[in-house]
């Protein structure tokens, strides 16, 4: 790792953008300036962008802390803000989502059409009994009624939770009842990798008759968009037919104010433990950092930009880059249903022909999933709209920026590295593609108004040239107001470890370079980041223990050429099942055993089956000795094992 960390930090490749794309963006040099000056102030300037009910007239409060509050005394609507507010201002023709269905299926939805529809959803849910502080679970594919979904709910002051559609049942059912939701909107089915794949299934399994549970089942009813077309099952009284309510609903809805601290969501993400995180984020400060950054950062022009981020809504990512940034901004988006390679591998950049996206946001695993299939794919399409790129979601490696930019963006387009986490709820660290020389690898520099560092266990700064930590040292406008449910835990995670200095400890290893550029050098916790998704060594071990077969596992990510990281378990088959049942097949069925628990995903690379696992004296699994043999190496240190026999012997059975 240190080596490969000293080679990336010897990077000498540094990019400028033109005069032309500096003299037209949207971000300039003295947003750093003004943001030194006075960064509360540059904040409150910032939220002034947006539409107030009641104007605020106080900042940050940091007086209990880590509980922190922005701009508390304002009021204002967010769905007003992404939506009427664009309408009023006489832009309400111009296309706010350009949808493309995997199977070719299209749809262009103005701004007047999208507020329209999202006033006719606010009514169907208030009518259903949904208000304000209510929970409304979104289980749907990637489909302009889920914008609208999650715009009604934040309309009428209800919370959103949405569960990215590859989750299982199981995994939508904790996040239901973790939440307490009154309502879950879903679909029939969405279209991925050329069929129909089914989501209400998994509602119906999710809410079946817990009698005996000890369960309290909050869900009053489940609103039903038909996207697939395939048959579902129906439970009159509470199932709805979105098509069959939100038509007929009336479109006149007036935008309440709400108080800037209401919360506008929550996401589930995985954490050090088995159990998801419920985030909480807010309405004001969110929804001012969110339009700020995707105004600076993806240089928003909205007369004349294309804009795609190509995440799924039920990760963060498409929260604030898809959802509320963007429409905020006023911009133009293409919003994509399917996989990138269906039917063709070219899929995306046909898109970006076909629409003439300008501005492309995407995670760096699917850019070197294109490198692996070849750049004739992508040099059949005329892809000279593409100003401006971005990618998101782990480290992007310099062979692979270097491909983005010349294969993609005809070496002219900057690119942007942005760094943040759902936790921070908008980007923290990134150039700005019209100041900043970009440098292949690094995310680069801290965003004006946010203060990182990186520091050593004692908080202490480590200064250019070292790893550490990366902290956050000071609030920011979007910052997650805590776990749902579980201050402690907010605490405990992630303001224990700088209690005295107050700093956010965000998980990630870091260095600073020369030039104080900041390079990410992945999770310093047991959180694996495979193509871009977070997901937990535990709470995959919780899953594989949950089948009959396993006596023990132990789960660690091991670093991959496409997908980043990927996911390699090593299990104990419990003696007595091996008694009854063949060994063979075991790999695969626990395989898929995780795919159904948590969702496909989650699903392990590898499988090892092996007799032992290796201990410390107390106990503690030693992953990073199994990361060695899932990723070939030479195993480390073996002293502090219990028994140091137990690699050699695990070697030879994975070999
Ligand atoms: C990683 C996704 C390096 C990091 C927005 C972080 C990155 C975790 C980058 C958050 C980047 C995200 N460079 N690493 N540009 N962006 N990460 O919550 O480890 O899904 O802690 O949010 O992804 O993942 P999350």
């Amino acid at each position: 790792m240190s080596s490969q960390i000293d080679h990336l930090l010897s990077e000498t490749r540094r990019f400028a953008p033109s005069a032309d794309f500096a003299d037209a963006a949207v971000g300039a040099a003295d947003l750093y300036e003004r943001a030194a000056a006075d960064r509360e102030g540059f904040w409150a300037d910032q939220a002034r962008e947006l539409h107030w009910h009641t104007p605020f007239t106080q900042g940050l409060d940091w007086s209990n802390p880590p509980f922190a509050t922005w701009f508390a005394d304002g009021e204002l609507n967010v769905a007003y803000n992404c939506l009427d507010r664009h309408v009023e201002a006489g832009h309400g023709d111009r296309i706010a989502l350009l949808w493309e269905g995997e199977n070719g299926d299209e749809r262009r939805v103005s701004y007047a059409e999208l507020t329209d529809e999202v006033k006719r959803v606010a009514n169907v849910l208030q009518g259903l009994g949904v208000g304000a502080g209510d929970r409304v679970a979104i289980y749907l594919p990637m489909i302009p009624e889920a914008v609208a979904a999650m715009l009604a709910v934040a309309r009428i002051g209800a919370i959103h939770s949405v569960v990215f559609g590859g989750f299982s049942a199981d995994s939508l059912r904790a996040r239901i009842d973790d939440a307490g939701a009154k309502l879950v909107i879903t679909a029939d089915g969405g279209y991925r990798k050329g069929k129909v794949s089914a989501l209400k299934p998994a509602v119906d399994m999710a809410l079946a008759d817990r009698n005996g549970s000890g369960v309290q089942e909050t869900v009053e009813h489940v609103l039903v968009v038909r996207r697939g077309g395939n048959d579902v099952e129906w439970q009159d009284g509470r199932d709805l037919w979105w098509h069959e309510t939100v038509p007929d609903a009336s479109p006149d809805h007036e935008a309440e104010g709400f108080p800037a601290e209401n919360p506008l969501f929550i996401l589930y993400t995985s954490g050090t433990t088995g159990k998801p995180k419920g985030i909480l984020h807010t309405s004001g400060g969110y929804l001012t950092q969110a339009a700020f950054t995707n105004r600076v950062v993806h240089d928003i022009h909205p007369e004349t930009d294309v804009y795609w981020c190509t995440a799924d809504i039920g990760w963060i990512t498409g929260h604030t880059y898809v959802t509320y940034g963007p429409l905020a901004n006023g911009a133009t988006q293409v919003l994509y249903e399917g996989t990138p390679d269906t039917p063709h591998p070219g899929r995306w950049w046909e898109v970006i022909e076909k629409y003439g996206v300008t501005v492309f946001y995407t995670a760096p695993t699917a850019i070197r999933s294109f490198m692996k299939i070849g750049r004739e794919v992508p040099q059949k399409f005329d892809l000279s709209s593409l100003r401006l790129l971005g990618s998101v979601g782990e480290p992007i490696n310099p062979e692979a920026w270097m491909w983005y930019r010349t294969i993609i963006g005809d070496e002219t387009a900057p690119i942007v590295d942005t760094w943040w986490q759902t936790e921070t709820g908008a980007i923290m660290i990134s150039a700005l593609p019209g100041v900043t020389e970009t440098k292949p690898g690094s995310a680069q520099v801290p965003l004006p108004g946010i203060t990182v560092d990186v520091v050593d266990d004692a908080g202490e700064p480590v200064g250019h040239g070292n790893g550490g930590l990366l902290v956050i040292t000071e609030p920011w406008p979007s910052m997650l107001r805590g776990i749902w449910g579980d201050p402690e835990r907010y605490k405990e995670t992630y303001w224990d470890k700088f209690a005295d200095k107050g700093y956010y400890f965000a998980g990630d290893g870091a260095r600073l370079d020369d030039d104080g550029d900041v390079w990410l050098l992945g999770r310093v916790d047991d959180v694996m980041n495979v193509s871009g998704h977070r997901l937990s060594t535990a709470e995959i071990e919780s899953a594989l223990v949950g089948n009959e077969a396993v006596a023990e596992a132990a789960v660690v990510g091991a670093s991959d050429e496409t997908t980043g990281q990927a996911v390699v378990a090593f299990v104990i088959i419990k003696q007595s099942f091996l008694k009854a049942h063949p060994a063979e097949g075991l790999a695969s069925t626990l395989r898929g055993w995780v795919g159904e628990q948590i969702g496909p995903i989650a699903r392990p690379r590898d499988i090892y089956i092996v007799g032992e696992l290796p201990k410390t004296r107390s106990g503690k699994i030693m992953r990073r000795l199994l990361r060695d043999v899932a990723e070939g190496r030479e195993v480390g240190d073996t002293t502090t094992l219990a028994d140091t026999m137990v690699m050699s012997t695990i070697s030879a059975q994975v070999k």
